[in-house]
């Protein structure tokens, strides 16, 4: 991991009273949502406490902290029967406390470690104390909901850190160092194995980059020793400038493509998160990580790449670049973990935002029921992903006239480009094999109103320790 890299951690302590230190962040009904600080207390307004959604509810909690923060307080208190409101005034304690730690520790990071300090230090909440009383259930799910919170702030920082620095093999480094000292087994493929294992769509979309490809493996076997793990899959480019096929300087996002790695990142954290809440489970992760780059040894538009699965794939375009990497580490770890559900996560397409703005990814599987639960555990979660459907219509339009298939539409390709790339995936998933295909790019970076800080989300750590811990 790099040297500067920062991912603070904040402290949480269930108290009676409010310690004199604390400033007490309220939430009280109103009009308007500005926040008023006096003698201790920050009043931040909101319109309609009493139905507040459990995503609503999730970003004013964040808000609450965001505001202390912004006003150099460090040391905070919120009051548990008065954040009892609206969709969190009848769930579980164990939820509303997962839910509150979560959305606390997710709500103080920001992405420092290029920056200087200023001399008086970062504005840093260090404390949250929750005024109330819980038992010993609801201070484990405490516990719990900061370590998840804190996994999903270190899944930021890799995905917020310069392509420069977070290279293939950085980030293989950087896998090892979040599994440190847990029982997750690390292992990393340089190009040289995965050119004996036939992964040439990975190495195609590799070749044009001086930084060699990994394939970065995590095994965390918390279930039972027959049974078949549960595989997350993510997509691992450090910098995609679309290769030949290069993307243009302006509204091609060229200076957010060090976070096309994003869902790898998701996958290395959120195997840490399950190894550390001891998920009685058995879980790989996989990331195929790569930089896809424009040389003379690049890979081009026309070339024919052979698959690890056999089949012959036709570069269409070089900036379809996720679905190539993603088919061979699929065949992978189909092959080598024989798992009983495989979910990918990816920052495949531009095309999700389209369809679903910047607040939910979209989902996408061949079992309807299966994209239905993902939806609810991201609702659940704080990870929205809808539903989009994988319609085997589009078979069509990646029909190869040279290869087996075309790595994008050949025929009116202008529209539906996430299901296009997921029914691409499908080709290299068996049909046999539960299969949960998420492309994150509406939720690479913070969107308005999240109250999280600029840039990586960390998404969907949160949703895929649900889907480890549910499905
Ligand atoms: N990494 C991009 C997708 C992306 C776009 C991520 C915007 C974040 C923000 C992906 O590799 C890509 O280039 N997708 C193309 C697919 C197309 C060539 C079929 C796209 O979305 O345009
Ligand atoms: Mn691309
Ligand atoms: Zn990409």
């Amino acid at each position: 991991m790099l040297k500067n890299a920062h991912v603070p951690r904040i402290g949480i302590e269930v108290v009676g009273k409010v310690p004199s230190r604390a400033t007490t962040v309220h939430f009280e009904e109103r009009d308007d949502d500005r926040a008023i600080e006096s003698k201790g207390v920050l009043m931040i307004g909101y319109k309609g406490l009493d139905t507040i959604s459990r995503r609503e509810w999730m970003r004013l909690v964040r808000r609450g902290i965001r505001e202390a923060q912004a006003r150099k307080i460090t040391h905070v208190a919120m009051l548990a029967h008065e954040l009892r409101k609206g969709a969190f005034s009848k769930v579980g304690e164990s939820d509303f406390c997962f839910a509150l730690a979560t959305n606390a520790a997710i709500a103080t990071y920001e992405f420092r470690s290029y920056k200087t300090a200023p001399k008086e230090g970062w504005r840093q909440v260090r404390e949250l104390y929750i005024i109330g009383a819980f038992s010993p259930d609801g201070r484990r799910a405490l516990d719990q909901g900061f370590l998840v919170g804190h996994e999903t702030n270190a899944a930021r920082e890799l995905a917020n850190t310069p392509a420069g620095d977070m290279t293939p093999t950085n980030l293989a480094a950087a896998a090892r160092t979040a599994c440190k000292g847990l029982p997750v087994t690390t292992k990393v493929l340089g190009e040289r194995e995965m050119k004996k294992l036939g992964m040439g769509a990975l190495l195609g979309v590799s070749r044009g980059s001086t930084e060699d490809a990994q394939l970065i493996i995590l095994e965390y076997r918390g279930g039972a020793k027959d049974e078949r793990p549960i595989a997350i899959v993510g997509k691992g480019i450090t910098f995609d400038s679309g290769g030949i096929n290069i993307k243009p300087s302006h509204g091609g996002s060229l200076e957010e493509m060090h976070m096309d790695m994003s869902g790898g990142a998701a996958v290395i954290h959120a195997v840490a998160a399950a190894a550390r809440l001891k998920l009685k489970r058995n879980v790989v992760g996989i990331v195929a990580a790569a930089e896809n780059m424009v040389s003379g040894s690049s890979y081009r538009p026309g070339d024919i790449l052979h698959s690890m699965s056999g089949k012959t794939i036709e570069v269409l375009n070089t900036d379809a670049e996720g679905r190539l990497v993603l088919s061979d580490a699929l065949t992978y770890v189909q092959k080598k973990f024989s798992p009983r559900l495989v979910i990918d996560v990816a920052t495949l397409t531009g095309a999700a935002a389209v369809a679903l703005g910047t607040y939910a990814s979209a989902v996408l599987s061949r079992d309807e029921k299966l994209s239905q639960r993902v939806r609810d555990l991201g609702d659940r979660s704080g990870d929205l992903a809808w539903p989009l459907p994988l319609a085997p219509e589009l078979n069509a339009t990646i029909k190869s006239n040279r290869a087996d298939i075309a790595n994008i539409a050949t025929v009116s390709p202008r529209y539906g480009g996430t299901i296009e790339g997921a029914v691409f995936l499908a080709h290299f998933v068996e049909e046999k094999t539960p299969w949960v295909h998420i492309d994150i790019v509406p939720r690479m970076i913070a969107a308005p109103g999240d109250n999280l800080a600029d840039g990586a989300t960390g998404e969907p750590v949160r949703l895929l320790v649900e889907c480890i811990r549910e499905l």
